[in-house]
Parts: C-alpha cells; sequence; structure tokens
C-alpha cells in the first residue's frame, strides 16, 4: 500500500530499526526490491535521484513506482531522492510521490532553510512529507567527508522548516568506498539526542555491520542504498553470461528482478526491519 514517509518512519523511530530507500532504476529493479519486502514482511522506500533521471525519467518511473506500491501487501513510500530544486520536487509532488527531498546541502546555512522551507510548505499543503540534508555528505573518489552536521545548527534548522526526516552528515560517502569508512557515531547520538525527528543515513553502500547497527539504534530510521544494488545486479549478470554462452534477453530479466530481491532481501534483515508488518 501507498504511504508517506512519516508513517513509514514513526514506528522505525519508535522501535529503532531502519527502512531501507532503495534507488530502483528500472522494473526488474522495482519487482526484485518489492518481492523482497513482502516475502520480508517489511515496510520499503522506493526512490530515484534527479542525477539518475537521464537513464530513469521521472515521469516514466513514477507511474510504474505508484502502481507498484498500490498493490502491493506493506507499506511502501514513493521518495524523490536529492531533488535539486523547487521546480523538481513540485514535479514528483503533481505526479504523486507521498515524500520529496531538498537537498540544499551545499548551500550555505540560511539559503539551505530558506528554499527547504520553501519545499517544505507546498509539499504540507499537499499531503507530502519532506526530507532534507544539514552538512555535507561526500561523493567516492572526490570528497572526503569531513563538513560532519553541527548539532546546534540541527536544532535550528528543523524549527525552521519543519521538515519530516533530516539526512546528516557524520563521515558517510555516496558511491563505491575504498575503504569501508568509520561513522561519527557519536556524533549520530549528539544529533539524535537534540532532535526527535528521524534521521536519515545517505550513502548506505559500503557500511560495516557494526556501523549499521549503531546508527539504526541511535536514531537512523532511513538508509539509501544505490550502488550497492547496481553492483549485485550487475555480478549476477556477468555470472550468467559466464556460465551460458548464449543467454536469452527473458531469462537475463528474471537474472536482474532475483538479484534485486537478494541484495534489498539482505539490506532489510541487516536493517532488522522484516517482520514489521502483518
Ligand atoms: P550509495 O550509492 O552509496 O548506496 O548511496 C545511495 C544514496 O545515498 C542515494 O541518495
Amino acid at each position: 500500500m501507498l504511504c508517506t514517509l512519516s508513517e513509514i518512519l514513526r514506528d522505525a523511530n519508535e522501535r529503532h530499526y531502519g527502512v531501507g530507500a532503495f534507488n530502483c532504476l528500472s522494473l526488474e529493479n522495482v519487482m526484485g526490491a518489492l518481492e523482497a519486502a513482502e516475502e520480508l514482511h517489511s515496510p520499503i522506500i522506493l526512490q530515484l535521484a534527479e542525477v539518475q533521471f537521464p537513464e530513469a525519467p521521472l515521469e516514466l518511473m513514477a507511474p510504474l513506482f505508484l502502481r507498484a506500491a498500490e498493490r502491493s501487501s506493506v507499506p511502501v513510500c514513493v521518495h524523490l531522492d536529492h531533488g535539486q530544486s523547487f521546480e523538481t520536487c513540485a514535479r514528483a509532488l503533481r505526479l504523486g510521490f507521498t515524500s520529496v527531498m531538498f537537498d540544499g546541502a551545499a548551500l550555505p546555512f540560511d539559503e539551505n532553510v530558506r528554499n527547504t522551507l520553501l519545499v517544505a510548505r507546498m509539499a504540507k499543503a499537499a499531503g507530502v512529507d519532506v526530507e532534507a540534508e544539514l552538512g555535507r555528505v561526500g561523493d567516492s573518489g572526490v570528497d572526503t567527508a569531513d563538513v560532519f552536521t553541527d548539532v546546534e545548527e540541527s536544532v535550528r534548522f528543523v524549527e525552521a522548516t519543519g521538515v519530516d526526516a533530516l539526512a546528516i552528515a557524520i563521515g558517510n560517502l555516496h558511491g563505491h568506498y575504498i575503504h569501508t569508512p568509520q561513522l561519527n557515531i557519536r556524533r549520530l547520538i549528539e544529533i539524535h539526542e537534540a532532535n526527535q525527528l528521524p534521521l536519515v543515513l545517505h550513502g548506505g553502500s559500503g557500511t560495516s555491520v557494526e556501523d549499521f547497527k549503531a546508527c539504526i539504534h541511535n536514531g537512523i530510521c532511513k538508509i539509501n542504498v544505490a550502488t550497492a544494488i547496481q553492483r549485485g545486479i550487475m555480478k549476477r549478470i556477468c555470472q550468467r553470461m559466464e556460465a551460458e554462452a548464449e543467454v536469452g534477453y527473458i531469462p537475463l530479466k528474471q537474472v536482474m528482478i532475483d538479484a534485486s530481491r537478494e541484495v534489498v532481501a539482505e539490506h532489510i534483515r541487516l536493517f532488522e526491519s522484516n517482520d514489521r508488518v502483518s
């Protein structure tokens, strides 16, 4: 069933588990992710980032996400990831997304507040939830994540914008890590103690099991995963093509569905969101 972000994260926040937010770029990806969530009785967040629109256009993916969510037996939030402008968030709202992220993390603090607030006012009027970001989550190979979210700023930001979830920077990076990162769990605890709202961890792929567990038990309720699914699907495709000289297109589609299901299921168990819905 289609749900908003706060409907899904309320329980996660109360009972200290994480809900996976999986970036899905194809039908096979979506089918596998939802099969995993249904088999494991877990809520799930399907998301698409603005940088992914060239390969997975928003207007084409939206009906797929929404229809899949409506016919699912588990709660599904359909979320815009890293919306870069007011206009992109408005497009997602118009298409029926139940949650949008406005990413103003690269902006000066006051500008991030102003722009996030504009998106939040529009989204609230439409009954849609908002995630925002404070601090800089780096990109692997480009940045080091040395700009952690400031605790005092996080309180001012949440009060000023009224967002439903906040993405924080605690040493996490998007993409493939060269070394497994060590997250700053102390900073997470401080941010969590100072704020009531659900916190979000971006750059989930490649995080250690210990850090995942420390995160979900200290306030992280939404965990974004993209690279791990893409790598998992590619691995299975390569294995199949090495094993079979001429693989048909239809069997390969099934390989992609199965791989998506496997990777998503593994993360659902890791985030302890299995067996949370009847
Ligand atoms: P990864 O690609 O590192 O899993 O990050 C995904 C993400 O944070 C999307 O917003």
